[in-house]
């Protein structure tokens, strides 16, 4: 199969794109190289991909022969109040609406990335995907827009989507503005992590490894227009995740407590069920072990400098 992958360049896109090469499909990466963090870190991820650098919020993409899109491209990060708003609704909104019309046009499958942000502080826990999304933070609301703009596509013009619900994805080559990749930076480099708030906020950890296989499998065997979570098996508070890398690197972390941020959510848990039913699929990777190999990768990157 041909399939482009949107924010090849990122942590997830990355890693998407490395194992549907491995699979044996061809992989058109595209990517705009955003400076939200070091371009450096993101041309090392697509160190072995061959990604066109594309602005989806100005550039049409080409999707002659392709068979489906992975649509991961968009600006991150949950602490997004403020006049960035701007970049969110042009990089989320603006851009996933020509990815939606292109596919829809073009007859193509769209696997799209959204987030548990969606949720808030949700009604219920475990939380189902029927359950009213409520987001607090800017970036959820962008992403619950474009779940909206992706439904109202399939349903004008027969757009092919399935909706991911991504909870906290972590592992080698995390976001560097995410909690894991600057907690395994402060313990190689031996300097301070700002803890906001209390540390009691928990959140389904996913593996990357294992989302990236949930998301495989959607584009393979997801029903068309449904949503579904992708997380699971590993819920803890910060300060158990604290306990755990420090287990892991034999190392003690300098913890400064700060405020809580504003636009985090006090929990995540997904109801997984859906998408167990659906593809057979759950996250399988301990907390534990997922560290482990982010870990060692930061330690080994850090050794190899
Ligand atoms: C993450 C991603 O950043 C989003 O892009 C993604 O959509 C979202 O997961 C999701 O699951 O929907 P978040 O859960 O906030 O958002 O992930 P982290 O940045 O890893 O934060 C986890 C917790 O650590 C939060 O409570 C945060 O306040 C805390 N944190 C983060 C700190 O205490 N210190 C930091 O320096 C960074």
């Amino acid at each position: 199969m041909k399939y482009v992958v949107t924010g090849a360049a990122g942590f997830i896109g990355s890693h998407l794109a490395d194992e549907l090469i491995a699979r044996g499909h061809d992989v058109v990466g595209v990517d705009s190289f955003t400076d939200y963090y070091d371009v450096a870190l993101k041309e090392e991820n697509a160190r072995d991909l061959d990604v066109q650098r594309l602005d989806l919020a100005a550039q049409d993409l080409d999707l002659t022969g392709v068979d489906g899109v992975f649509h991961l491209a968009g600006q991150p990060g949950v602490r997004s109040f403020g006049d960035v708003f701007d970049i969110y609704t042009r990089n989320n909104l603006v851009a996933s609406r020509r990815v939606f019309e292109k596919a829809a046009l073009a007859g193509v499958r769209v696997v799209f990335a959204s987030s548990s942000s969606i949720y808030g502080d949700a009604e219920r826990y475990p939380t189902s995907e029927d359950v009213e999304p409520n987001p607090i933070s800017p970036y959820g609301i962008t992403k619950l827009a474009c779940e909206h703009l992706a439904r109202a596509y399939a349903r004008e013009f027969g757009l092919d989507v399935v909706l991911l619900r991504y909870f906290t994805f972590y592992g080698p080559r995390q976001r560097p503005d995410m909690a894991f990749a600057r907690l395994v930076d402060a313990l190689v480099r031996g300097s301070s992590f700002e803890l906001y708030g209390d540390g009691l906020q928990s959140r389904a950890f996913t593996f990357v490894g294992d989302g990236v296989e949930a998301t495989v499998q959607a584009m393979e065997r997801g029903v068309s227009g449904s949503s579904y979570n992708v997380g699971g098996g590993a819920e803890a508070t910060m300060r158990d995740a604290i306990a755990t890398l420090e287990r892991v690197s034999g190392r003690t972390l300098d913890v400064v407590e700060r405020p809580v941020a504003k636009g985090d959510v006090r929990r995540t848990a997904p109801d997984a069920s859906r998408i167990e039913r659906d593809l057979g699929w759950r996250a399988t990777t301990p907390l534990a072990d997922g560290l482990q190999a982010h870990w060692e990768w930061a330690a080994n990157r850090v050794a190899a400098s």
